[in-house]
């Protein structure tokens, strides 16, 4: 399945980091209003994804999914007709097993009649998950489902949710436009959450799983780092830097909170354009992480037009104090070649969250940067 739906990172929303299977049509509309009202439309998220939870507990009598008829009265595609209308594009879930992750019918032994159903509704993107996947074969499961989404003749983003334990990155380029590297997400900066049988990854957890990867991300084959949880409990200083790294690792930037109830500080931090360009930048090159001192680390990404990103992210519990000398520090990426000598040339420093100009990488970067914080510069000639 080439496609060219995903040149640079998809962006959207996603209904479970916040609600779980607690969704219904009501909710969803309410969230589609708010999407646009909200301006994330206009900052460039596209995609409205209905996560676990939406279908009946069972299939009709001719094998077809329905959707929770007491959630959703209206019908599937009545929901996707109201997304469509917003100039919004409409994403749906399933799984590659019997069941869903959450009990529900999974599509496996099922996959041509469900990709024609989702057609029919309209769908735009497909999430497609891998529990309950007892003796499938990870690569030929989700080829399966992206020839059937093929043979739709509808273009549908696939989402590939194995949790990277397949190491999709090594094949799913040409299956899906973006596939899960890691498992499950929580709103917590640097802590697991130990849930019984698996374990939910801290942001910090996710972060440090990407640098290994990253020479497979690019454009239509994107390291899915998994959806945002800017809004969702962490500080202000924790949510920036979350979403300054998945920006800096040009991740998939789906929003998983209440859209309703959004601060100002998580609406302004999901909306940052600034932000937003860099992750969304042509190149489509991953950031590496080219320093790691005391816990302040240093990530760099490439940019079009030998522009660059660099971010000083402090992990550390307390505030630090940064002294980086530009002339100093060579930017030098091993993947698209690029290199900046400060020495040389230099360039216009940018920041990204304070949104002004700070001079340029004659003079050194000298700020405390408080804990769990994160600064971004975008450089230019
Ligand atoms: C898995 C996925 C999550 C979510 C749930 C739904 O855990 O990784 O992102 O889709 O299933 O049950």
């Amino acid at each position: 399945k080439v496609t060219n739906l995903a040149p640079t990172p998809p962006m959207g929303w996603n209904s479970w980091n916040t609600f779980q299977a607690k969704i219904d049509e009501k909710l969803l509309r309410d969230m589609v209003d708010t999407y646009v009202a909200t301006g994330m439309r206009d900052a460039g998220y596209k995609y409205f994804v209905l996560d676990d939870g939406w279908m009946a507990m069972e299939r009709d009598k001719n094998g077809s999914l329905v959707a929770d008829p007491k959630k959703f009265p209206s019908g599937m595609k009545s929901l996707a007709d109201y997304v469509h209308s917003k100039g919004l594009k409409f994403g749906i879930y399933n799984c590659a097993g019997d069941k869903t992750c959450g009990g529900y019918p999974g599509t496996r032994g099922h996959e041509y009649e469900d990709a024609r159903l989702y057609a029919s509704w309209g769908v735009d993107f497909l999430k497609y998950d891998w529990c309950n996947t007892d003796s499938l074969n990870a690569r030929e499961a989700y080829i399966t489902m992206a020839r059937a989404l093929q043979a739709t003749g509808r273009p549908i983003l696939f989402s590939l949710c194995e949790w990277g334990n397949h190491q999709p990155w090594l094949w799913a380029d040409g299956v899906g436009e973006m596939y899960r590297a890691t498992g499950d997400i929580t709103a917590n900066f640097d802590k697991d959450k130990h849930m019984g049988t698996w374990t939910a990854l801290s942001v910090m957890t996710i972060v440090d799983k990407m640098p290994a990867i990253r020479q497979y991300n690019g454009p239509n084959h994107w390291n899915d780092a998994d959806m945002l949880e800017v809004g969702n409990g962490m500080s202000y200083a924790e949510d920036k830097a979350h979403f300054s790294i998945w920006c800096m690792l040009s991740a998939p930037l789906m929003a998983g909170n209440d859209l309703r109830k959004m601060s100002a500080q998580t609406k302004e931090i999901l909306t940052n354009k600034e932000a937003i360009a860099i992750n969304q930048d042509a190149m489509g090159v991953s950031a590496y992480r080219s320093s790691a001192t005391d816990s302040l680390e240093v990530w760099v990404k490439p940019l079009s037009n030998n522009n660059w990103a660099v971010c000083f992210l402090n992990r550390a519990g307390h505030a630090q104090n940064v002294n980086y000398a530009w002339a100093e520090h060579a930017l030098q990426d091993a993947q698209s070649k690029q290199s900046a000598d400060f020495t040389k040339t230099t360039y216009k420093l940018r920041d990204v969250w304070a949104k002004k100009d700070a001079g340029t990488t004659k003079k050194a970067f000298k700020q405390s940067i408080a804990a769990h914080d994160a600064v971004m510069f975008m450089l230019t000639k």
